[in-house]
């Protein structure tokens, strides 16, 4: 099998792969990314629209932040539609003028894939990695395999960046790393839509029926969300009904019905949170949601993975360069501190505005957190610190 030699391979093109690479190549480490995806498929691959203040200003200083500053919404509130009735959460105002970016995670994707092509850095399509092995010695490898047959990459250190479903925290040695997970009685049908967005801030929505959410990634392009039961599969779900839920749950007494259009994607996303500690065995260390899974209604997955990376690159770099293992070291401790923070978080958001088909008790309890949300300004700014910047506090 033909080899070949890096300094850091990474498995993986989601927004943490790419991300950790960029990084590095900006300080001088030689990287390999492998994805097994096609390079068509992770460009147009429909996820996260939500970008956190803190990692906005980062991409933005690690030089691949032009496009999402110039074509990215900016969005200072968040509206909560809580049984018809309006709530604007004014983010701004609430949280020392910060606001959050919504710029959908494929064109982050692209820009980071564009900034990589630009620099020549391998980065192979279309390649699967389909093992690791010698994690516990100083030349930890992975054997990958393409149409032209296997090869192997050795680094001085692998990073697994691939995402829920991949072979990175698997290749470990059972018991040596703890999983710790629930899954929530809730799924997210998402659609992206060719309607213009009814209203300029996302909507998040409590009704009887159960939670919506209005998003949007351009004047001519709205993105939604309707939690449905975990049972439900795509084939029950008809254009006509998926609007008509939605109109419905999104219905106040005020405001026009949405916009409808065509519907260009759409998907259905059991509702989950994962935690892998530690986040590291010898060599291999796991970045994104490889390590984590969030509940989406926090709007964090995405920002986890990049403020993962943000402190896994100068751990690599220290360790590298100087020889300096320490932040490597402190690695797993201090990212799992932020991701429970986020799980907290994200949990929180999900159990305000998921309502339940039976469950009273629970009913209510959501609607008191809520109208804590809506009548107190220190609940209020709790969320908006959480919502826009828990990343980076
Ligand atoms: P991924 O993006 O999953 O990337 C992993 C990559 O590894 C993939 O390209 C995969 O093909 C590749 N791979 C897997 N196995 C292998 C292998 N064996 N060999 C080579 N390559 C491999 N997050 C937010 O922050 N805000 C939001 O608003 C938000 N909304 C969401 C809405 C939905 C419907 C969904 C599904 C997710 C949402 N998220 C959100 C979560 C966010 O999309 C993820 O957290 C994010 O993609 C994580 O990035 P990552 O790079 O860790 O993993
Ligand atoms: C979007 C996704 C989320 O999970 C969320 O909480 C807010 C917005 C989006 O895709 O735009």
């Amino acid at each position: 099998m033909k080899s070949v030699r890096t300094q850091v391979v990474i498995i993986g093109a989601g927004p943490a792969g790419l991300l950790l690479g960029h990084l590095l190549g900006l300080n001088g480490v030689d990287t390999v990314i492998v994805e097994t995806r096609s390079l068509d498929y992770v460009q147009h691959r429909v996820r996260a629209g939500v970008i956190e203040y803190g990692i906005a200003n980062f991409l933005e200083e690690s030089g691949v932040g032009s496009r999402m500053r110039a074509e990215g919404l900016v969005h200072h509130g968040i509206e909560f539609r809580l049984d018809g009735v309006s709530h604007r959460i004014a983010l701004s105002e609430l949280y020392e003028g910060r606001a959050i970016t919504v710029y959908g995670q494929q064109e982050v994707v692209k820009d980071l894939i564009t900034a990589r092509v630009a620099n020549g850095a391998p980065l192979h399509f279309d390649a699967t990695v389909t093992s690791v092995s010698g994690h516990t010695t100083t030349t930890p490898s992975v054997v990958v395999t393409t149409s032209d047959g296997e090869i192997e990459i050795i680094g001085d250190y692998v990073i697994g960046c691939d995402g829920s479903h991949g072979v990175s925290s698997a290749s470990v040695p059972s018991g040596a790393l703890g999983r710790y997970d629930r899954v929530y009685p809730f799924s997210w049908l998402g659609i992206l839509a060719e309607a213009p967005p009814a209203t300029e801030e996302l909507i998040y929505c409590r009704h009887p029926q159960g939670f919506a959410l209005y998003s949007m990634r351009s004047p001519v392009l709205s993105r939604l969300y309707l939690g449905v039961s975990p049972e439900e599969t795509l084939e029950s779900w008809s254009d006509e009904r998926i609007w008509e839920e939605l109109t419905t749950r999104l219905a106040t007494d005020r405001a026009a019905s949405i916009a409808q259009g065509p519907i260009i994607e759409r998907g259905i996303t059991p509702m989950r949170s994962v935690v892998v500690a530690p986040m590291r065995y010898g060599r291999l260390f796991l970045a994104g949601d490889a390590a984590h899974i969030v509940p989406p209604t926090g709007a964090k997955g995405m920002n986890l993975a990049l403020a993962d990376v943000r402190l896994l690159a100068p751990a690599l770099v220290a360790s590298l360069h100087d020889h300096d293992e320490r932040l490597l070291d402190s690695y797993s401790d201090e990212s799992l501190r932020r991701v429970w923070r986020a799980e907290e978080f994200s949990t929180y958001m999900t159990q305000m505005l998921h309502p339940h088909p039976s469950d009273e008790f629970e009913n209510g309890v959501q609607s008191a957190r809520l109208r804590q949300v809506i009548d107190s300004e220190d609940t209020a700014r709790a969320l908006a610190r959480n919502y826009v910047n828990l990343s980076s506090l």
